[in-house]
């Protein structure tokens, strides 16, 4: 089997952050979101990988290169034409899928545990199609399956109604025959080919179409509040992080719980952090307190500040605030100005930032 990541798409719900860096890059327990997906698909025995990338993205295999470090082997594929949709992802790679069976995850997807069940299912039965369904207290935001003794009959694409508890995730199996279907799938109202309407059109022809259920969670991380969620998933997780012991702690430092701390960091004086904390390379962290699931990205320096549920990019500064379930993008700088006498605060913020002070 091959497997195909979409890791393209403006991500606009996610700027001021995503105006300068490819949303699936975005860290998570301070690994790009994306390494989840390969590390998935390599775990359940699926090394030959394509990753479609918006048209001239360099980004993504700047970090990811040709995917030996993960044990893949990873072509990259330029969507052509435009944000036409997620089945058209699947359409423009039907070249580098060469008739296979394949995977198709969508990248900003993340899920506890193995892929190896839906792979061994998908073999066995010898489906054209399986999908991954996840019980979502919000279904209304995803691709809805109507199910009707136990088969699914249709599948809805963000339904206004209450349909099923299920969600349709962005994990897919797909047998070749996908590609019969897509000759004649048509553009939705809103212009792009929906992979929901892709589904509904292989039941209608008569494919057969499965589905399992994720038993552990699923995270679909569209938003700043998702993102924090994943973050928090992935670091209560053993599994999906490495706890090193690698920098050097203060006698007066007091770390409970999983705390990593990279090389070269110094968790100096006064410091209590509570885990689950990620903490990259070379961090200086002095009088502060951290955590619970806060990730902290490489070379960031914190001093006098509280900090709470919170992604800290890489090079950020924070200084003397309290902060908590805040995103904090590379290089940011988070000072707080004295506040005797009163003064205002003083703001450079991007496009569609959002602030609370
Ligand atoms: C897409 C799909 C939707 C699916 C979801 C899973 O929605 O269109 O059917 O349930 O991914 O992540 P989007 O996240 O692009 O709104």
């Amino acid at each position: 089997m091959k497997a195909l990541i979409a890791a393209g798409g403006r991500a606009t719900r996610l700027r001021p952050i995503t105006w300068t860096r490819n949303k699936h890059l975005i860290p998570l327990a301070n690994k790009p979101m994306l390494a989840n997906a390969i590390e998935k698909l390599v775990d359940a025995g699926i090394t030959d990988i394509g990753i479609n990338i918006n048209p001239g993205d360099t980004e993504i295999a700047a970090v990811f290169g040709d995917g030996s470090v993960y044990g893949a082997k990873i072509t990259y594929l330029e969507q052509q034409g435009g944000a036409l949709g997620i089945a058209h992802v699947v359409k423009n790679a039907k070249e580098f899928l060469g008739g296979e069976p394949f995977v198709f995850y969508l990248g900003d997807n993340i899920i506890l545990g193995s892929l190896r069940r839906f792979v061994d299912r998908f073999e066995r039965e010898n489906l054209d199609v399986l999908l991954a369904l996840s019980r979502v207290p919000d279904p209304q935001r995803f691709g809805v399956p109507v199910i009707e003794n136990g088969r699914v009959v249709k599948v809805i694409e963000k339904p206004t109604e209450h349909i099923s508890d299920f969600a349709v995730t962005g994990i897919y199996l797909y047998s070749s025959n996908v590609f019969n279907a897509l000759v004649d799938l048509q553009p939705s109202p809103r212009g792009e080919y929906e992979i929901s309407d892709l589904h509904t059109l292989m039941i209608d022809r008569g494919a057969t179409v499965a589905f399992e259920e994720i038993t552990g969670w699923w995270k679909d991380t569209g938003t700043p509040k998702d993102l924090l969620e994943g973050n928090a998933l992935i670091l209560n997780d053993r599994k999906m992080w490495q706890i090193r012991n690698e920098g050097t702690v203060d006698v007066t430092a007091v770390i409970r719980g999983d705390v990593s701390v990279g090389k070269g960091s110094v968790i100096g004086k006064n410091v209590i952090i509570r885990g689950p904390v990620a903490i990259g390379e070379n961090v200086v962290l002095e009088d502060c307190y951290i955590g619970p699931y806060c990730s902290i990205g490489n070379d960031a320096k914190i001093h006098g500040a509280t900090i709470e549920n919170t992604i800290v990019f890489s090079g950020v500064t924070v200084k003397d605030c309290h902060i908590v379930d805040s995103l904090l993008g590379q290089n940011a700088m988070i000072i707080q100005a004295a506040s005797y006498p009163p003064r205002g605060h003083r703001l450079v913020a991007g496009d569609n930032s959002y602030i609370e002070l």
